[in-house]
Formats: structure tokens, C-alpha cells, sequence
């Protein structure tokens, strides 16, 4: 047997270890060809198979409507960063191409900067996590009147800072919503008809780094500016099936496992149900302790990622190291931030955070 700590990273982060345990069966062979996954070209029928199922299961688990496309492209939220704005940031008016930013956190900031080498990129929102400036569906006024979209990030992962009014928040612009969901994709229901595009890197709670999987609206294709990389254009990718190069095969392999997973344990709605009970259990050992602090504000908390830190941080050496021998691995925060961050992606199991929790209430006694 195999000892397995608790995984908190926030990405590249624990996959299941079911889907783990399919991988390594199927490593060799898949389906008694002989060949692994890994080694297939994309073009066989074994692994359109398997690219079709993904995409499939993918659509049912979050209710996709044939309205929208699936696209399975390569280089990360961060890539999206510049292929939204060319696919998208003059689709009102080529001339003029202008986007509207609701700035939440690290990645949105960053998202806001990209966008602007390709346009007027305005920051409609800012909101700061320990006291939210704005409520997000208050100010509509707020947005441009010639924006082309406007760019949400539902989950900012190093701050810890979660928007669930979207929905509700899209409804308050006439603008298409664009949603960086890079880190509570498939944690959460998603009202597509509120949506144009929501675009998350697999590694965290979709499987592998090297995937990025990108929903769009189909009207919203077909608009690129001249300049966009022919790889990068979504229409085009759409057109051959996400197979305008080669696909990263091995991440849509391993995702699709994990959407099965998904499945086959209550699906999304579960996946939600699961992530409130493990954030909030872990929040209230926060907020009951005097030893650690959370300071976003609690309508913004996020439930995948939980930063947190010690009020005295001359203990926090001692911290990690004693949660390392316990079994409780990458609790480091950011380097921006320091202090700790506990991911509680879908494949953490409740009895991780019920030992985080123990171990905290330990440490607290003994400090
Ligand atoms: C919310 C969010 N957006 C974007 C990114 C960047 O993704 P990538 O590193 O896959 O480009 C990350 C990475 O952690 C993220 O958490």
C-alpha cells in the first residue's frame, strides 16, 4: 500500500485516486490495443473515443447547451489572458476594441494588464477582499457602454476571494460575461445562458497541466483579429474538432476519467454540497481560533482555496514542518501572500480537512 498524504496544493493538484488507478491499468494498453493512451496518434478512432466521451460527459456535468462549443486548447488561463481579447476584444467594433475588468485578485489583475496590449481594457470593478467595495450586482452603470465583454474571475486562488453571485451578476450587464473559472470549474452549477465564455486550466480540478478547456458561445466565434495565432483562433478550433493541431491527447484523456469520476459520485451538484461542508468546517476552526486568521470578507470566501496565516508568524517554520509529518503536504501560501493556503479541490477528501482541522486544533493547544 502506498502511503498518500493529504495533497493541499493549489496546482497542479490531487486527482482522484480512482482515476490515478485507471490511468496505471490502462498505461500499457488501452481496451486490449496494446497501445497506452499516451502513444496514441490523435486521429484513431481509439482516441476520438475517448476525446468525443470527454467532451460529452464534460457537457452533461454542467448542463453545456449546443448553443456553446467545448474547446480543448493548450497554454493555461494565462494563454486565455491574450486569446480572449483576439478572438474577442473588437467584436463590437474592430476599430475600437474595448473590454471591461472586474479586478478580484492577483489573476485578474493580470488578465486586466494582457488585455490592454490589445485594446482599452477598463477596470469596471475593483473589489478589495477585506471590505468589498462594490456588491457586484449593484452597479451595472459601472460598465462601458462599447464594451465587447466582461471579464470575471470566478475564483481568485491565491487570495482566497470567490464570486458566487454570477449569474445574478451577469445578468446586470448586457455585456457577454467572460469567466476565468480556472480554479472552481466543475465545483459549482453554471447557468450557460448567463455565459459566453468560460475558459480553466485542467490541473486543478479537471485533471493535468497542459489542457485548458474552454467553453465559448458559438456566435462569439469567428471574430479574431487578423493578428491571432490560426492556433489560438476559436472558430478554427472549432471547426476541426479541437484538432486544428495536435491536442494535448494525454490531459483530455485524464480528464475525461475525471469527469466520469465526477459523475459517478453525485456529479456537480454534489462536488458543491462537498465543497461548503469542507470550507466551512475548516472557516470555523479559523474563526474560533485565536492562533489563525482569515480576513476576506465572508460573502467573498472562497470554497476551493483557503488562505490563512498565524497572528504570530515566527511559529509558521513549525507549522509546515509538524503538518508535513502528520501527512498535511504543500500548505505553503503564495509568495505574495505567505502564511498558508489549503486547497479543497473535489478529489481532497473530507478526511483530509477533518485532519487539517485536528492538527490545527493541536497546534494551537501546544503553541
Ligand atoms: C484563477 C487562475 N487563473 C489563471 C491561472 C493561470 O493558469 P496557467 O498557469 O494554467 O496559465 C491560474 C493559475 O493558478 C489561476 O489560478
Amino acid at each position: 500500500m502506498i502511503f498518500r498524504p493529504y495533497n493541499f496544493s493549489a496546482g497542479p493538484a490531487a486527482l482522484p485516486t480512482e482515476v490515478l488507478e485507471t490511468a496505471a491499468s490502462q498505461m500499457l494498453s488501452y481496451q486490449e490495443s496494446g497501445i497506452g493512451p499516451m502513444e496514441m496518434s490523435h486521429r484513431t478512432d481509439l482516441f476520438l473515443e475517448i476525446m468525443d466521451s470527454a467532451r460529452e460527459t464534460l457537457r452533461e456535468l454542467l448542463e453545456i447547451p449546443q448553443s456553446h462549443d467545448i474547446l480543448f486548447m493548450q497554454g493555461g488561463g494565462i494563454a486565455q489572458n491574450a486569446i480572449v481579447p483576439l478572438n474577442l476584444m473588437g467584436h463590437r467594433n474592430p476599430s475600437n476594441p474595448v473590454a471591461d475588468f472586474v479586478v478580484s485578485g492577483t489573476w485578474s489583475r493580470k488578465t486586466e494588464t494582457e488585455a490592454s496590449k490589445y485594446g482599452k481594457a477598463n477596470r469596471s470593478f475593483e473589489l478589495v477582499a477585506r471590505s468589498p467595495l462594490e456588491h457586484l450586482n449593484v452597479v451595472p452603470e459601472l460598465f462601458s457602454e462599447n464594451a465587447s465583454y466582461v471579464h470575471v474571475c470566478s475564483n481568485e486562488t491565491i487570495e482566497g476571494v470567490e464570486i458566487r453571485n454570477l449569474a445574478q451578476f451577469a445578468r446586470s450587464t448586457p455585456h457577454p460575461i467572460v469567466v476565468d473559472a480556472s480554479s472552481n470549474m466543475l465545483s459549482t452549477p453554471v447557468d450557460f445562458s448567463q455565459v459566453g465564455v468560460l475558459y480553466a486550466g485542467a490541473q486543478k480540478n479537471a485533471g493535468i497541466a497542459g489542457l485548458t478547456i474552454v467553453v465559448v458561445r458559438k456566435d462569439l466565434m469567428g471574430h479574431a483579429h487578423p493578428f491571432c495565432p490560426s492556433a489560438f483562433d476559436w472558430r478554427l478550433v472549432s471547426e476541426h474538432c479541437s484538432m486544428y493541431n495536435t491536442p494535448p491527447t494525454y490531459g483530455i484523456y485524464i480528464a475525461g476519467l475525471v469527469f466520469r469520476w465526477i459523475r459517478d459520485n453525485g456529479g456537480v451538484v454534489a462536488m458543491e454540497r462537498q465543497s461548503f461542508l469542507k470550507s466551512s468546517a475548516l472557516y470555523d476552526c479559523i474563526d474560533r481560533s485565536a492562533l489563525f486568521a482569515n480576513h476576506i470578507d465572508p460573502s467573498y470566501r472562497s470554497r476551493i482555496n483557503v488562505p490563512f496565516h498565524l497572528e504570530d508568524r515566527s511559529l509558521e517554520g513549525r507549522f509546515l514542518e509538524q503538518a508535513e509529518i502528520a501527512g498535511l503536504v504543500h500548505l505553503k501560501g503564495h509568495k505574495s501572500t505567505g502564511g498558508f493556503r489549503a486547497s479543497l479541490y473535489n478529489a481532497m477528501p473530507s478526511e483530509g480537512v477533518t485532519a487539517l482541522v485536528e492538527f490545527m486544533r493541536e497546534f494551537e493547544r501546544k503553541a
